[in-house]
């Protein structure tokens, strides 16, 4: 019998109801009205009683290990997030490089899609042919749990997508549906009249306007159109059909008995479809969440959720849900990240300040992952109703080639209601890249200092701790030419790296040891260990960001989004820079040109 025994779990402060009864609670307010409930609810009993007897002992071992507070709040976790196949080659390739992680200070390992994609183009490895099937590119099934065991004696967790809207057109549940299969119809949102689509999409919004406009995909086979929120070949699912949540919540149950430490919900917002709406972030993707964290709970209680949820601050909160009924243990701060960029391009520090204190109204429970560059765009449309939206633009542009006087050289990939979104690494997008840019690498570690002085676990995107560029060679690759998105995603250059170890003069050797500084300094200072949320205070000059840290030995921290040096707090008493050696002075604080400071106030 499933109980509440295995799920209670640390993090939480108010565990009142076991995870069984959570899970039930909302799938009951999912389907309860259906007359075969009764039959979902035990195959879900099974699933999990199955799931629970089969996870092995080390990894029981790793769920009781969740001390408290968990682990996702610890402010020594440092993240990083990279594809297989561009960090080490394959899966062997990735283990290989584990000891490079560990010296980074990383205990957090995104590994961007590594299950069996679609046969030819596959957005990344975002079109899942087979969840449970590795990418044979990339190794096998053994291979990956070798590197998942290895990683996790080196105290690194590894978390995989779960790409759960959608599957692709090859997957078996559509390749069963397009031969006829009733079972496998209804796993998929189909339509058979061009005037029904025409009233969905009237109320729907686009992902790829230019390069995949609209939300459904002829399919002669199906006679139907299927939606497709992302590409044509990639099928959204439709969790209003419980078959489908059965067999999702059974994939990655067995996915977390293989040893991964958490999922990244892939486009958490767009679950669940109803009519007249705009179908994203609906209640019911919320209780889809609370059920599986509550079913996580029963089985693998240490393993995290995460929302991947790019949107308005305001869409991305109820993502947590709340400490008493929860979703999310983390989330990806999109807000604070497109601000931190639209401030850094207007050299003012006002959207990034008002992103921070809105950010501060999360739950208890759950962790930001602050995060500064990642494989998708810069989405600066979701900054609304924080900033303008000709600010937006205004940044979005500032930060590609098109400005004579821009030092970023993005792109722009595609664009919502007049705001471009724009690709390309950070190094590129600040001058860090650039020798004859003095200013190039303080506004990158200006950033990711400020990324890593949040509340929150901070992620490195690869690559960035050594300031690799843009990859501009993609266009020359037929397979990627048409997705400005691998402008950012570049093989990591292991020459740099290793000279960067090996402590070679150069911008990958100031960057590398400036993060591996951010991250000493954050697992050892109590200022980092109050899990409050970052106060936002007035620096007195609006290019400068303040906010402070913890009560015990309390830290102001300082950026200064401008090329201007600025001189802050006439009185601000006795001070210490504990990121510039211990500096100390005394009344006013001098902030250099994209200076980032560590204050330690004096009584
Ligand atoms: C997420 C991924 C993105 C992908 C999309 C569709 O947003 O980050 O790369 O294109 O989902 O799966």
């Amino acid at each position: 019998m499933v109980t509440g025994l295995a799920g209670v779990r640390p993090g939480s402060d108010r565990m009142i109801v076991d995870p069984w009864t959570r899970a039930a609670g909302a799938l009951r307010a999912l389907y309860g009205e259906r007359a075969d409930f009764a039959e979902v609810l035990n195959t879900l009993r099974v699933t999990v009683e199955t799931a629970r007897r089969e996870r092995s002992d080390t990894l029981k071992a790793w769920d009781a290990d969740c001390s408290d507070p968990a682990w996702w709040l610890d402010p020594g976790v440092v993240g990083y997030s990279t594809y297989v196949d561009r960090f080490g080659g394959d899966l062997a390739g990735v283990e290989a490089r584990l000891d490079y992680l560990s010296d980074l200070g990383v205990s957090y390992l995104h590994l961007l899609p590594f299950m069996k994609p679609r046969q030819g183009e596959s957005d990344g490895g975002y079109a899942v042919a087979d969840f449970e099937d590795v990418n044979p590119d990339l190794g096998d099934r053994e291979q990956l749990k070798h590197l998942l065991s290895m990683a996790h004696t080196r105290g690194i967790r590894i978390v995989a997508d779960l790409v759960c809207n959608h599957v692709a057109d090859d997957h078996d549940w559509a390749l069963r549906a397009k031969g006829g299969e009733s079972r496998y119809r209804a796993f998929f949102h189909l339509v058979e009249e061009q005037e029904d689509v025409a009233r969905w999409e009237a109320n729907l919004g686009e992902v790829f306007p230019v390069s995949a406009p609209g939300n459904f995909t002829w399919s002669a086979a199906l006679q139907a159109w299927v939606w497709t929120s992302f590409y044509p070949y990639q099928w959204d699912l439709n969790y209003g059909n419980p078959a489908v949540f059965l067999s999702m919540t059974d994939t990655m149950l067995r996915l977390a008995n293989l040893g991964l430490s958490g999922f990244r919900l892939d486009s958490t917002g767009f679950l669940w479809k109803r009519f007249g709406t705009g179908c994203r972030n609906l209640p019911e993707v919320h209780l889809v969440l609370q059920a599986w964290r509550a079913i996580l709970d029963c089985v693998a209680p240490a393993v995290v959720l995460k929302a991947e949820a790019i949107d308005r601050l305001e869409e991305v909160l109820p993502f947590f849900g709340s400490d008493a009924e929860r979703e999310c243990d983390v989330a990806y701060a999109n807000g604070v990240m497109a601000a931190s960029w639209a401030s850094l391009a207007a050299g003012d520090a006002t959207a990034v300040v008002r992103l921070i204190g809105a950010s501060a109204k999360k739950p208890r429970h759950g962790a930001w992952i602050n995060y500064i560059r990642c494989h998708d765009d810069v989405i600066f449309s979701g900054l609304s109703p924080h900033v303008p939206e000709d600010r937006q633009a205004a940044a979005a542009l500032a930060l590609t080639e098109t400005e004579a006087t821009s030092f970023g050289r993005g792109e722009v990939f595609q664009t919502f209601g007049g705001v471009p979104s724009i690709t390309g690494m950070a190094a590129s997008l600040t001058g860090a890249d650039d020798p004859n840019d003095p200013w190039g690498v303080y506004r990158l570690l200006m950033l990711y200092g400020v990324c890593f002085s949040l509340d929150g676990l901070p992620l490195i995107y690869m690559g960035d701790e050594i300031a690799l560029a843009n990859d501009e060679d993609y266009r020359l690759d037929p397979s990627r030419a048409a997705e400005g998105r691998w402008l950012g995603r570049p093989r990591m250059d292991w020459a740099v790296a290793e000279g960067a170890m090996r402590g070679e003069p150069g911008v990958a050797t100031t960057t590398r040891s400036r993060f591996k500084t951010f991250a000493e300094i954050r697992r050892r200072h109590p200022a980092f260990a109050d899990r409050r949320p970052a106060e936002v205070r007035p620096s007195g000059d609006s290019r400068v960001l303040t906010f402070t840290r913890g009560t015990t030995r309390p830290l102001l921290v300082v950026a200064n989004f401008s090329d201007a040096p600025i001189r802050l707090f006439p009185d601000l008493g006795r001070w210490i820079d504990v990121l510039a050696d211990h500096r100390q002075g005394r009344g006013s604080f001098d902030v250099g040109p994209y200076g980032l400071h560590w204050l330690e106030l004096q009584a």
